[in-house]
């Protein structure tokens, strides 16, 4: 009972101690305040801007020796592809300012490397490669089956260009299976792929379009094969060999005409790219790095036994793989 008294005066004085201080710190302290905060604000849209993927260059960001690099060591088989890519994407992303869009069209028959030059070519621009929210892959018969929808399809890609361009100037579109996609959307994208300034105040100037398209393997498998039978290196394969391979697939095929004319027509198109057929040594390229990739060490035996049971023609001497690389990954399970 007695000790009560005391201790409530010492709580009392504490209170008056304390609150004097605080009176007396309060301008300081309002004052840090304010500084830590915006500090703080700042800071942590910086730390935002670090952890949420955005359009600027910590997300957004060529870098032209990685290409090189990655062109050089990981795409095996396709030295005209290599060059006029790496040529293409470094001449326009230099470009402080460009005319198009870029535009690249590439051709050839399934597992040469097509959509594996795309994701490298994604992994190069942007930090998240192929998952950035900034690249954009269209399949043909996956997003657009139905044809009796097409006007639906035609104005919601058009929404979506525009939508993510009006985001991200540097915007990547793949479009896969090109030669299946109908006329009737390809020409919706047109406009977005031409010279102008802007279009309903949105620049495209600065985005890229890649298709992607067996149309035209035949032409080049052909012209790979003159070569062999001629006794000439691949590597002595150049793009003015394919060239004329390429156009005359172009104006002579009837189910993939179509898209190349309009749009070679205009000129919307800025480099056709030619993916040559595979042989055997470089499906034990892609077999191996398939293995490291999987996380094995690499067995050449192995590969080997796979690589021999794939299909090859012309049928006697087994020149050129059927299937490519694409089928390496599921197939190799069965050897390991
Ligand atoms: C560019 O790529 C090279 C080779 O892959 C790599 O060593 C380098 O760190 C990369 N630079 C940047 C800025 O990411
Ligand atoms: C961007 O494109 C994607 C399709 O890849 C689409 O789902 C999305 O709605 C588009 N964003 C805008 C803002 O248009």
């Amino acid at each position: 009972m007695n000790a009560r008294p005391p201790r409530a005066w010492t709580t009392l004085f504490l209170c008056i101690l304390i609150s004097g201080l605080v009176v007396e710190a309060i301008e300081p302290v309002t004052t840090s305040l304010l500084v830590v905060g915006t500090g703080t604000a700042m800071l942590g849209r910086k730390i935002y801007r670090y952890i949420y993927e955005n359009c600027h260059e910590n997300w957004v960001n060529f870098n032209a020796t990685g290409l090189k690099y990655d062109l050089d060591t990981k795409l095996y088989g396709q030295h005209v592809a290599g060059q006029v890519i790496l040529k293409a994407v470094t001449g326009f992303m230099n470009n402080k300012k460009p005319k198009k869009p870029l535009v690249l069209s590439l051709h050839g028959w399934t597992g040469t490397g097509k959509n594996f030059v795309s994701q490298l070519l994604a992994e190069n621009i942007y930090v998240k490669g192929m998952e950035s929210s900034f690249v954009h892959l269209f399949t043909a018969t996956a997003h657009f089956p139905h044809e009796i929808h097409i006007d639906t399809y035609k104005t919601q890609l058009q929404d979506w260009i525009r939508g993510n361009v009006s985001i991200c100037p540097r915007s990547m579109f793949i479009f896969d299976e090109m030669d299946k996609m109908h006329p009737g959307l390809i020409d919706s994208i047109k406009p977005y792929l031409d010279f102008y300034d802007n279009l309903n105040g949105v620049s495209y100037r600065e985005a890229i379009f890649i298709f992607l398209s067996n149309a035209g393997g035949e032409n080049i498998v052909q012209v790979a094969l003159d070569f062999w039978k001629d006794g000439k290196e691949r590597e002595e394969i150049q793009l003015k060999h394919l060239e004329t391979a390429l156009s005359l697939s172009v104006f002579n095929n009837k189910n993939s005409g179509f898209w190349h004319t309009s749009l070679i027509d205009k000129n919307l198109v800025d480099f056709f790219v030619p993916f040559l057929p595979l042989e055997y040594k470089h499906i034990i390229q892609c077999g191996l790095a398939e293995m490291i990739a999987k996380g094995h060490s690499p067995d050449k035996e192995v590969v080997e036994k796979m690589a021999h049971d794939l299909n090859y023609f012309p049928k006697e001497e087994r020149v050129f793989s059927m299937q490519g690389c694409k089928v390496i990954p599921s197939r190799l399970d069965f050897y390991i």
